[in-house]
């Protein structure tokens, strides 16, 4: 059963654009404006803020999957809502646009929970700000990508080509981005934009594996680990040595059995092997 997230003064309209359901320890979140084939308006970037921040810390979420209602992930910014109509209230209506859109993205990208991008099918320019927030990406075989922008007379702007540049070799983004030619799921995992590609009646299935994959993990771990991956991409050698340092020692204040636990079960109880999986977690006392 989906939620939609109510919040008080708010227009059912704006709560509506987006859907999510918590199961077995997997938060399903949509963008639900199928009809508009899930572009962002204003009013999406919104709701999905406080979808985000009410599942955030929720102790029945462990990983977080985002997708899309209907035919597309997402056909990218909103051309009318978020582009014309703000653009007509000046200077401020843009900058408070962007800011809604590119804050949501943000948060996602440091998010407290894993997170997985189900790419059920189009997915268009400022839909690849969600992609890159996403820590894993898996996408349909038919699901079609593109840099749009160029054709209708813009940049990859939003950090679409950051995104590009970040995901894929220098002349695929270039061509991608010049050209406006779509490439598919196969294309899009070839190249980098996800993980993996699969026929769509087994994204649900790989997707909800690699979620019970990850909910099995230490969980600060997983977010020391997922933090660390973003972080050092642009650093020196040694500033990122010194980085994790910093940051497994941070960890361990947060949780300083777990990893002790791991040790022991391997070490004296001989119950696992960390080289073929997870320690059990359930035996940790604190
Ligand atoms: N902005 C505003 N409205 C949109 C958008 C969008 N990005 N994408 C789709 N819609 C609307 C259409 O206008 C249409 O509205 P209507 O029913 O009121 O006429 C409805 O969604 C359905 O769209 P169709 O085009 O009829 O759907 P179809 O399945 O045939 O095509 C496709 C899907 C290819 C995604 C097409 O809608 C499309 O090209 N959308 C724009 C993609 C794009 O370039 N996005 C912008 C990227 S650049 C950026 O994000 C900064």
């Amino acid at each position: 059963m989906t939620n939609i997230l109510h919040v008080e003064g708010v227009e059912q309209t704006e709560l509506e654009t987006v859907a999510y359901t918590v199961e077995g320890g997997i938060a399903w979140v949509s963008f639900n404006r199928p009809d508009k084939r899930n572009c962002m308006s204003p009013r999406l970037n919104r709701q999905m803020m406080r979808v985000l921040d009410e599942l955030e810390y929720r102790a029945d979420v462990g990983v977080l999957v985002l997708t899309g209602e209907g035919t597309a992930w997402s056909a990218g910014m909103d051309l009318k809502e978020y582009f014309r109509e703000t653009e007509s209230q000046g200077l401020a209506g843009t900058r408070g646009a962007q800011r809604e859109s590119y804050g949501w993205w943000r948060r996602l990208r440091w998010y407290q929970k894993p997170t997985i991008a189900m790419v059920n099918g189009w997915c268009f320019g400022g839909g690849y700000g969600p992609l890159f927030a996403c820590d894993l990406a898996f996408a349909a075989e038919d699901a079609q990508f593109g840099l749009s922008e160029i054709n209708w007379g813009i940049l990859p702007g939003g950090g679409a080509a950051k995104v590009a540049t970040e995901l894929t070799n220098f002349r695929n983004a270039m061509y991608h981005s010049l050209m406006g030619e779509n490439v598919d799921g196969k294309k899009a995992a070839e190249w980098g934009f996800v993980n993996e590609a699969l026929p769509l009646d087994q994204l649900n299935a790989r997707v909800t594996a690699v979620a019970n994959v990850l909910l099995s993990k230490n969980p600060i771990a997983l977010k020391a680990t997922k933090d660390a991956i973003r972080r050092v991409r642009e650093m020196t050698y040694d500033n990122a040595e010194d980085y994790l340092i910093r940051a497994q020692e941070s960890a361990n204040s947060f949780d300083n059995e777990g990893r002790k636990e791991g040790i022991k079960q391997f070490i004296d109880d001989k119950t696992y092997k960390p080289g073929l999986g997870a320690y059990d977690r359930s035996k940790q006392s604190v």
